[in-house]
């Protein structure tokens, strides 16, 4: 893919006034809403539910990019499916049966995601890589917004893209946790085709810009 996307999470929006920051993205040059969903169990912190996501949807106008950082993931599939997720990114760790796991997320009409904590090694994809639509390299440990990236993270995007084409699949590379101005073109550079930017976007003055500016910075 040539166009290289932005994805703001929400987690670092305020959610007082979430409406108006769901807005600022949709009027953005972002590409998708991040949406990140924890459950105090798989992560050591719970980040908002169905009722607050479904007040998300009701005003988001771009795709959304559902991140669940929660254990046993299949309980819900369905459940986002109706809340009218695009793409259902689970946990590698979080999943026995990966590949059930999948089938039953294309099943349900969204695309596939699979994050890899900063643990974990690129190489336990290379038999489940031509059924997943996106990998999400967390480049934090998940859980929290505001972190420093895991500068171990370039070396990773490197070698997915290897096994990406090695094996002729069409997945697409997302990185996650403390993207800025300073290691989005090195990223992309690498081979991501998707930055997740929570705190650099919304805690800025002029979120709209920052967005802009990433875009820029990527292009
Ligand atoms: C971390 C979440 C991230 C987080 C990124 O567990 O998955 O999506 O919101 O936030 P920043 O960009 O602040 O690291
Ligand atoms: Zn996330």
């Amino acid at each position: 893919m040539n166009q290289k996307l932005i994805a703001p999470s929400l987690l670092a929006a305020d959610f007082g006034n979430l409406q108006r920051d769901v807005e600022m993205v949709n009027n953005s040059e972002a590409d998708w809403h991040h949406i990140d969903v924890m459950d105090g169990v798989f992560v050591p912190n719970i980040s908002y539910g169905m009722p607050v996501i479904k007040a998300i949807t009701k005003h988001a106008t771009k795709p959304l990019d559902v991140h669940l950082m929660i254990v046993e993931p299949d309980r819900y599939i369905d459940t986002f499916a109706e809340l009218g997720a695009n793409i259902l990114t689970v946990h590698y760790e979080a999943c026995t049966h990966l590949h059930r796991t999948l089938q039953a997320i294309k099943a349900a009409k969204m695309k596939a995601g699979v994050a890899l904590n900063p643990h974990t090694p690129i190489h336990l994809l290379e038999d489940i890589i031509q059924d997943i639509d996106l990998v999400c390299l967390m480049s934090v440990n998940p859980g929290f917004g505001g972190q420093s990236f895991i500068k171990n993270t370039y070396p990773k995007v490197s070698d997915l893209k290897d096994l990406i084409i090695k094996k002729n699949s069409n997945a697409l590379i997302e990185i996650d946790g403390g993207v800025n101005s300073d290691n989005a073109k090195s990223l992309v550079d690498s081979g991501a085709d998707v930055l997740v930017a929570g705190s650099f976007v919304f805690k800025s003055e002029h979120p709209n810009r920052t967005i802009q500016g990433l875009k820029q910075i990527i292009a």
